[in-house]
């Protein structure tokens, strides 16, 4: 992936910022919102040496082989009040585009992962900036493992990876599924409040039905099956007291099954 070869599949785009190596396309994204970068406007990189991933953890982007980009978006006061609906925006995004493009079937992991297979193949970090209580900007940074390369080993990583190529069993033109990601996130987007893109979220959402462990972000554990989505995007677990818990953010663990006895 270089700059020409995106500048020619993204001709009209507002602005565009593309590096071969840097540490964290968010990071330059929050600071070019933070300057007034309009709305739509794109960093992408072919390097990351400081990906981040939520909750603090590390996101690995390997030169040549991945995704790695982040969408400066302007949202509007309708848009602000759902600010999860953006990881939302992007994972189904790219879910439409692998299986209208390539054929492939993928889930979604509450909150922001994309999983092929049951393995993660793509990770979304979104941020804000903020003026006040008024959200400014959101970056909708989103990783794609591409190529085999990209593929951390399972030792590596708290869940376990994969990529396109290897679930397509063909190579893949980085710039192509870029472009066609970036569409869909724009004709998607339009439909976000909307009680289809609910259900299409609800369609693919991995684990349901199933007994799974969630800790909140407050460090909270709770364990149980898997209900659904409710309808502000938030979790509903159903613990094994019968309590029905509506969570709004935390991280999802597969629960190994009880052995008999
Ligand atoms: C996660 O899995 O927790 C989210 C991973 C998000 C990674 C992308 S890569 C582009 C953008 N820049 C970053 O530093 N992170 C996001």
């Amino acid at each position: 992936m270089d700059e020409q070869s995106l500048k020619v599949a993204l001709p009209f785009f507002p602005a565009l910022r593309f590096f071969e190596s840097t540490g964290s396309t968010n990071d330059i994204a929050m600071t070019w919102a933070a300057q007034g970068a309009p709305d739509f406007s794109l960093v992408a990189a072919d390097h990351q040496s400081a990906g981040r991933g939520r909750l603090q953890r590390r996101w690995i982007t390997t030169a040549g082989s991945a995704l790695a980009f982040s969408l400066i978006l302007r949202p509007t006061s309708v848009e602000a009040e759902h600010l999860s609906f953006f990881t939302a925006l992007g994972a189904l995004a790219l879910s439409d585009v692998l299986k209208e493009q390539y054929g492939l079937i993928s889930t979604i992991k509450w909150p922001n992962d994309v999983l092929i297979d049951h393995r993660k193949t793509a990770g979304i970090l979104v941020e804000a900036t903020w003026h006040g209580d008024i959200v400014q900007s959101v970056v909708l940074g989103i990783g794609v493992n591409v190529a085999p390369e990209s593929v951390p080993p399972d030792e590596e990583v708290l869940y376990p990876a994969a990529c396109v190529e290897s679930a397509l069993g063909k190579e893949v033109n980085r710039v192509e599924l870029l472009a066609a990601l970036l569409e869909r996130i724009k004709s998607l987007r339009s439909e976000m409040r909307s009680s289809r893109f609910l259900a299409a979220w609800r369609d693919h959402l991995a684990f349901q039905g199933e007994t799974v462990q969630v800790v909140e972000t407050a460090g909270v554990t709770l364990t149980g099956i898997l209900l659904g989505l409710n309808e502000d995007g938030s979790l509903r677990l159903q613990a094994e007291t019968g309590t029905i818990y509506s969570i709004q953010a935390g991280d999802i663990r597969l629960r190994p099954v009880k052995a008999n006895g």
